[in-house]
């Protein structure tokens, strides 16, 4: 196992009938500024529920984020920030709304020029001082919920790049499983697929001796294969949603990938057809991930016939022969939620992985957890996908 550092400062109210507690987690004489997205809070009755417990609460609201959220979108709440000296921030909604205003918080107080800074120079520019935050999450998926992380498109250019920061960790995330009874079927499915791929980006790497991040890692993946479905075929089974929704918050709380080598090559790679094509993010994994279990099956051999034996029950074949067979049961079980996986299911055209391959050219960057996937094997892991 590696050294690591581990620390998770967040606190997690978890439960149902939980979002009242959010009037006692708000700091005394704050300003805050409720942030949400396209309006579902308002339909699922989750914002009377807020502002219920923040009556004596000074407040202001940000509605209109995005699904995948826009920098311009973001920019403009922190014109209202400044102008209103706002001093907390509060986001109901998915992690979209939750990743806005992560990004929010830091450029709030960003002395530099243009806060776009924190992705486009992501390793050169911290974040030095962030406005503190909370959340009322409604959605199980990203993990941003106790992490430091945010993913941010720029229209404009059509980019879509991601930071990390400590400083932007919610202070409290509040998580009630009821919150997944109004999420429609695509939601779910995009839920489940996205916190799998979390898992799988931490995991499905080489062999480090780490039999307890192992063992966290693959229990988070059964409970999804298991408990998953139930949510899907039952919207109101309480117990799978809270199973469903813990998953994904233990997906990418930092816990897994601690002390193991990380992948994130399907995340990168995703995150450029959500750029050219406003594919759903989860969707973009589950083209991409098979892509790289396939092409890069010898330096993942290892974990690839560790996950095929633990969650698959894969014991036999030569090893080609089971890493097909994990390869084809992964592909199974997210179409089996709905989520097809090949590019062509998307309607995205050849001419793409060219467009794709140049931009990961242009930067030069080196994926996986051996830094060996250059843009030409980017583009191998796309037409694999055809
Ligand atoms: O915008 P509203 O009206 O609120 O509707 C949302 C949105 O249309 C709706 N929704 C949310 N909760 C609902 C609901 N509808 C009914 N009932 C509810 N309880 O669902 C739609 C999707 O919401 P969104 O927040 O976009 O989904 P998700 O939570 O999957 O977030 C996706 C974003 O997170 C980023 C992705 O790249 C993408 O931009 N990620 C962030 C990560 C992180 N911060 O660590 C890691 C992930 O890998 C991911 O990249
Ligand atoms: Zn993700």
């Amino acid at each position: 196992m590696y050294n690591f550092e581990y620390q998770n400062p967040v606190k997690i109210i978890f439960g149902k009938g939980t979002i009242p507690k959010v009037g006692s987690e708000i700091p005394a004489n704050t300003k805050v500024l409720l942030i949400y997205g396209g309006g579902s809070i308002k339909r699922t009755g989750v914002y009377d529920k807020v502002k219920d417990a923040l009556k004596n609460v000074d407040l202001l609201e940000f509605g209109g984020i995005e699904p995948n959220p826009h920098y311009e979108t973001c920019m403009k709440a922190v014109e209202l920030i400044k102008k209103e000296d706002v001093n907390f921030l509060l986001s109901v909604g998915g992690g979209s709304v939750l990743d806005a205003t992560k990004f929010i918080a830091a450029a709030a107080l960003y002395k530099g020029d243009d806060p776009w800074d924190f992705l486009s120079h992501r390793f050169e520019i911290e974040v030095e001082e962030a406005l503190p935050l909370g959340d009322v999450l409604t959605l199980p998926a990203t993990g941003s919920e106790m992490n430091g992380n945010a993913v941010i498109t720029r229209e404009s250019t059509q980019e879509k790049l991601s930071f990390g920061s400590p400083k932007v960790m919610p202070q409290f995330s509040i998580l009630d499983p009821e919150c997944i009874f109004t999420l429609p079927d695509k939601q779910v499915a995009n839920g489940i697929v996205d916190a799998f791929m979390h898992v799988l980006e931490q995991y499905l790497t080489f062999a480090v001796n780490s039999p307890i991040q192992d063992r966290f890692a693959e229990g988070i993946l059964t409970t999804l294969v298991e408990e998953g479905p139930k949510v899907l075929a039952n919207r109101n089974d309480y117990d799978a949603a809270a199973n469903f929704m813990w998953s994904a918050t233990m997906a990418l709380n930092g816990l897994i990938g601690s002390g193991v080598p990380q992948d994130w090559a399907t995340h990168m790679i995703g995150h450029e057809l959500t750029a050219f094509h406003g594919i759903d993010h989860a969707r973009t994994l589950a083209i991409v991930m098979p892509g790289i279990m396939n092409i890069k099956r010898e330096n993942k051999k290892e974990k690839l016939l560790q996950f095929g034996e633990r969650i698959w029950g894969i014991t036999e074949g030569t090893y080609n022969e089971r890493i097909d067979k994990a390869i084809a049961k992964t592909v199974e079980f997210f179409e089996s939620l709905g989520v097809p996986c090949k590019l062509p299911d998307y309607d995205v055209p050849a001419e793409t992985i060219e467009k794709i391959k140049e931009r990961f050219k242009q930067r030069g960057s080196k994926l996986g957890e051996k830094a060996d996937i250059d843009y030409n094997e980017v583009e191998a892991i796309l037409q694999d996908r055809l």
